[in-house]
C-alpha cells in the first residue's frame, strides 16, 4: 500500500498513528461532536453496500431456554435441550440462551460497569491504551488491528485475560473490577453448561470439553460502540468469525449484531436478559464440521446511545503433547473421515494476532481437499 495517496495528499498512516497516539478512542471523536469521521474508517463501495443488505424476513437466531437443565435432573427434558443446541450450532452457529441462572441484576450492573469504564474523559482511560496486543493483563485500545486491517471500525475495546494464569485483580480499571471478576465467574458457568450440551449433542461425556481445558484460558472483552455520525460510510465489527471454542456475549438493548445465515445477514434482536452463545472455528474443526463457526458483523451505531457489548471468548489452554490439534478422534470413522487435517499451536496463534479480523479462517486453510 502507497504511504501517500498521490492524488490527494492524503498521508494515511500518518492519520491513523495521530488517533493511535491521541488515545481518544472513537468515543473520544463521538463525543467531540465531529459530524464526519476520519477517512481511514470508510469502508471500500463493496463493504459498505454489503453491510446495506440485510434480511428483511425478519427472523431471529434460535432462543433456548436452559432452566430446566439448570434446576433439575430431567433427563427426557435434558435430550430435548441438547437437540435444540446441536441443531442452532449446526445450522445457525449461534443462539441466545435464557433462563441461564445468571441474575438480571448481574446482566446488568456488567454492562453498566463497562458502560462507566467507556463514558470516563478519555485522559483517565488513556493509561490503559496499549498498542501491542499480548496474551494476559488488561488493555484497552481502539480496533485491535488498526494497522493491519485496511478499515477501520467503529469501536473501542477494554480487554482482560481472564484466564489460564489468574488475573492481578487490581489491574483491571476500579471502574468496572468488581463486576468483570463477577461476570467473568457467572458467564464461565453459562459456558460449562453450555459446553456439556455441545458435548453430548457430539455424543462425547458432558465432561469432555472441560476436560480438555476450554474453559479456561478466557478473554472478555467490553466493546462500546458509540455513536456514529455517518453510520453508513463505516462499520461497528468487520465481518470475521470467532477463533476459539465458543464465545458468550452480552450486550445491551442498542441494535447492530448481525449473522450470516445462508446468504442473508440476519439481525440478532436483544432480548432482555439472554445471552448470545456462538461457535468458533476451534469448534467447527474438532467437532469435525458438525457444529459451524459463522460470520457475525456488528453494523456501525446510528443510534446517540452507545451499544455495548461485553464478550468472553474461550480457549483451550493445554494443547496435546504432541503440539497438534484437528477432528477429535472419538469423532471420526471410515464413513465420517476427517475433513480437516491436524494444525500446529503456531498455525493458530499466528493465524489468530497476525491478521486483521477480516482475513481468511484457518478452517478454510486446513480444509482436506478432495
Ligand atoms: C467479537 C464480536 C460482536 C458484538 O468481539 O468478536 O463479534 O456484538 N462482537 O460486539
Ligand atoms: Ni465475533
Amino acid at each position: 500500500m502507497a504511504a501517500m495517496d498521490a492524488n490527494s495528499g492524503y498521508d494515511r498512516m500518518k492519520e491513523l498513528k495521530e488517533f493511535d497516539e491521541s488515545k481518544m478512542g472513537v468515543k473520544g471523536l463521538s463525543d467531540s461532536g465531529i459530524t464526519s469521521i476520519p477517512r481511514f474508517f470508510v469502508h471500500p463501495p463493496e463493504t459498505l453496500a454489503d453491510f446495506k443488505k440485510s434480511s428483511s424476513t425478519c427472523t431471529n437466531i434460535p432462543i433456548i431456554d436452559l432452566s430446566s437443565i439448570v434446576n433439575s435432573k430431567d433427563t427426557d427434558h435434558r435430550l430435548k435441550i441438547v437437540e435444540q443446541v446441536k441443531e442452532a450450532a449446526k445450522t445457525w452457529g449461534f443462539f441466545q440462551a435464557i433462563n441461564h441462572g445468571v441474575p438480571i441484576s448481574v446482566l446488568d450492573e456488567t454492562i453498566h460497569a463497562i458502560k462507566a469504564f467507556h463514558d470516563q474523559p478519555h485522559e483517565v482511560k488513556a493509561k490503559f491504551y496499549k498498542r501491542e496486543n499480548e496474551i494476559g493483563g488488561v488493555m484497552y485500545t481502539s480496533n485491535n488491528d488498526l494497522y493491519r486491517a485496511k478499515s477501520a471500525a467503529w469501536h473501542d475495546s477494554l480487554q482482560a485475560w481472564m484466564g489460564p494464569e489468574p488475573l492481578k485483580v487490581a489491574d483491571l480499571p476500579e471502574i468496572c473490577r468488581n463486576e468483570v471478576v463477577a461476570w467473568d465467574k457467572s458467564a464461565t458457568e453459562v459456558a460449562e453448561t453450555v459446553m456439556e450440551l455441545l458435548c453430548e449433542g457430539l455424543g462425547l461425556e458432558a465432561g469432555k470439553f472441560k476436560e480438555l481445558t476450554f474453559l479456561d484460558a478466557r478473554v472478555l472483552v467490553g466493546h462500546c460502540y458509540p455513536y456514529c455520525p455517518q453510520p453508513d460510510l463505516t462499520v461497528g465489527i468487520t465481518s470475521h468469525t470467532d477463533p476459539g471454542v465458543i464465545t458468550v456475549l452480552l450486550q445491551n438493548h442498542v441494535p447492530g449484531l448481525q449473522v450470516k445465515h445462508g446468504d442473508e445477514w440476519v439481525n440478532v434482536k436483544p432480548v432482555p436478559g439472554g445471552l448470545i452463545i456462538n461457535a468458533g472455528d476451534f469448534l467447527q474443526i474438532i467437532s469435525n464440521g458438525e457444529y459451524k463457526s459463522v460470520q457475525h458483523r456488528v453494523l456501525a451505531n446510528s443510534s446517540k446511545e452507545a451499544r455495548i457489548s461485553i464478550v468472553i471468548f474461550f480457549n483451550l489452554s493445554k494443547w496435546k503433547e504432541d503440539g497438534y490439534y484437528g477432528p477429535l478422534p472419538e469423532l471420526l470413522s471410515p464413513e465420517k473421515p476427517a475433513i480437516y487435517r491436524n494444525f500446529t499451536t503456531q498455525e493458530y496463534m499466528e493465524n489468530f494476532y497476525g491478521k486483521g479480523i477480516d482475513n481468511k479462517s484457518l478452517i478454510e486453510k486446513i480444509k482436506i481437499q478432495n
